[in-house]
């Protein structure tokens, strides 16, 4: 399989505190509100597992997987691979995601899991790529902002590698 160099851009130093400070955010946000942490598959599952530990809140622990539909990028249909088990009405969910690129997916994710009339829904995801969107999605728990490159490491995987870098760089496929 093709080896690419990989670029640091955040170390695990880097990541361990900033996965810290978004805890203690959460923790001041959702004290007394027992939220719904719902991992994004597969790549959410690092950072939550790292950011669930560093939490001093109650808070019930769930799956979800979700992929776009192939193809039909502009038009962000998804489809639900792994549904959650816990029912979210009247509970508050936050979605925990490894990056936000297009938004798309998380985008028509909120608003497939709104219909189920949670409390609220926010968007915690490790990294964020700083572009414009054309339309609204508010990550309310960021980790870092990156230019457009593509990422891995950290449960960012590319073809199905690095996934389990414990810092993250990008790569440059040909
Ligand atoms: P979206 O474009 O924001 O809908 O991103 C959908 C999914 O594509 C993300 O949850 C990631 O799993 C994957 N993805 C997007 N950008 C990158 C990247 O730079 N590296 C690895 N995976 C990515």
């Amino acid at each position: 399989m093709e080896k690419l160099d990989v670029h640091k851009l955040f170390s695990q130093k880097q990541i361990e505190k900033r996965v810290e400070e978004v805890a203690a955010q959460i923790d001041k946000d959702y004290k007394d509100l027992n939220p719904i942490i719902a991992v994004v598959l597969k790549g959410g599952f690092i950072f939550a597992s790292d950011l669930v530990r560093k939490m001093e809140i109650p808070f019930t622990l769930d799956f979800l997987g979700a992929s776009s539909y192939v193809g039909t990028e502009s038009s962000g249909d998804i489809k639900i691979t792994k549904d959650l088990n816990t029912p979210i009405i009247d509970r508050h969910l936050i979605l925990v995601e490894d990056i936000v690129d297009t938004g798309l997916t998380l985008f028509k994710l909120v608003k497939l899991l709104k219909q189920r009339d949670p409390k609220s829904v926010s968007i915690s995801a490790m990294l964020v790529k700083d572009f414009e969107r054309p339309f609204d999605l508010k990550v309310a728990y960021p980790g870092f902002w990156i230019p457009n490159k593509f990422v891995v490491g950290y449960g960012l995987d590319y073809n199905e590698q690095y996934r389990g870098l414990t810092y993250i760089g990008y790569v440059e496929p040909e």
